[in-house]
């Protein structure tokens, strides 16, 4: 089963999937990743769960001279949007859409030569079986390529920033209840937001060869004066996210506090723990969004981490 809890194309999560998107791989990385995955003009490629279509335009320069996309996903508005873009991109070659679940991938056996998914699998209460459907419609010799974070390591990364000065019992508490609501949600069937290590280990099971693994350059770097083109969007992204009005953000911040609880009892929490946690977050919050608003007002905030996203890839043996 998919993870109900999420509709792609509501507005909140959909936001997502596309401002995230926006400078997630460099231009460098993904040249690089194509030669390192053997993309050849021509190839017949399916992207599953693909959303608006990003795997597609992002690689499209690889493979779409005489190639063939197939974007399938389950959510059929999604797609709609999808397919409309596709023009702009799918120049040369041809893309199409269909409505399918990973589960039940509605492409015959042995039929493309290339699969690949991004931020599916850990959406996905069965990984294992869905990984076994994208190996079915493999041609023997073909590729699957999955893009999938470790988001758990994105807590103990930690982030040079101008505006936060986190005590130590803070940082303990927030990861402890983190890797509790990481395992309530799992358990509560909305994946697992760490699956990119497992990844490797769950193709060999199922008889991939080649198996090989390499992890993007995600940074977060603002640095003033913000040189970059992808600095200065990241820029852009957080004074709209501090501006937003008071209202909606009390709203967003109850969504995710709600979801949280949720997950964190889910996973074996103590309530009271959780309450002495929200209570830090609360404090935290007070000190800390006075002076972000006023650096970035000013333009001298800085900020520099990363999170461990990873690209996993795998060839299907011919039997
Ligand atoms: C986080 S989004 C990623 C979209 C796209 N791959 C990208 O990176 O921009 C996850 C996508 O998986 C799709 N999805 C979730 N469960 C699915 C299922 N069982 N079968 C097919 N697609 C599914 C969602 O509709 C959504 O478009």
């Amino acid at each position: 089963m998919s993870n109900k809890n999420v509709n792609w194309s509501d507005e909140k999560w959909k936001e997502m999937i596309i401002k995230q998107r926006v400078f997630l791989w460099s231009e460098d990385a993904i040249e690089a990743y194509s030669k390192w995955l053997g993309l050849r003009q021509g190839m017949r490629v399916a992207d599953i769960g693909c959303g608006l279509g990003y795997l597609g335009y992002t690689y499209w320069k690889y493979f779409g001279n005489n190639g063939h996309y197939i974007g399938i996903d389950i959510n059929e508005d999604l797609l709609k949007d999808a397919k409309a873009t596709s023009p702009n991109w799918a120049i040369g070659g041809t893309a199409e859409f269909i409505q399918g679940d990973v589960y039940k991938i509605p492409l015959p056996d042995n039929s493309v030569d290339m699969v690949m998914c991004q931020t599916l699998l850990m959406h996905l209460k069965n990984p294992e079986h869905a990984l076994a459907e994208m190996k079915r419609i493999l041609k023997p010799g073909g590729i699957l390529m999955c893009k999938e974070p470790d988001n758990i390591s994105g807590m103990t990364s930690r982030r040079d920033s101008s505006s936060e000065d986190r005590s130590i019992e803070y940082e303990v508490l927030s990861f402890k209840l983190t890797l509790i609501a990481y395992k309530g949600s799992i358990s509560l069937g909305r994946g697992d937001t760490s699956i990119g290590i497992r990844v490797p280990k769950m193709l060999s099971d199922l008889g991939f060869k080649s198996i090989d693994m390499r992890a993007n350059e995600n940074v977060h770097l603002l640095l003033p004066p913000y040189e970059t083109k992808k600095q200065r969007y990241s820029f852009e992204q957080l004074k709209e996210r501090i501006n937003k009005n008071e209202e909606t953000k009390e709203k967003e911040r109850q969504f995710w506090k709600e979801r949280f609880k949720e997950e964190y009892l889910a996973g074996g929490g103590a309530l009271e723990e959780l309450q002495q946690f929200e209570k830090m977050v609360e404090e935290e919050r007070e000190k800390n969004e006075a002076i972000l608003k006023d650096q970035v007002k000013k333009r001298i905030y800085h900020s520099c981490g990363g999170n461990l996203f990873f690209i996993i890839k795998g060839i299907k043996n011919f039997d």
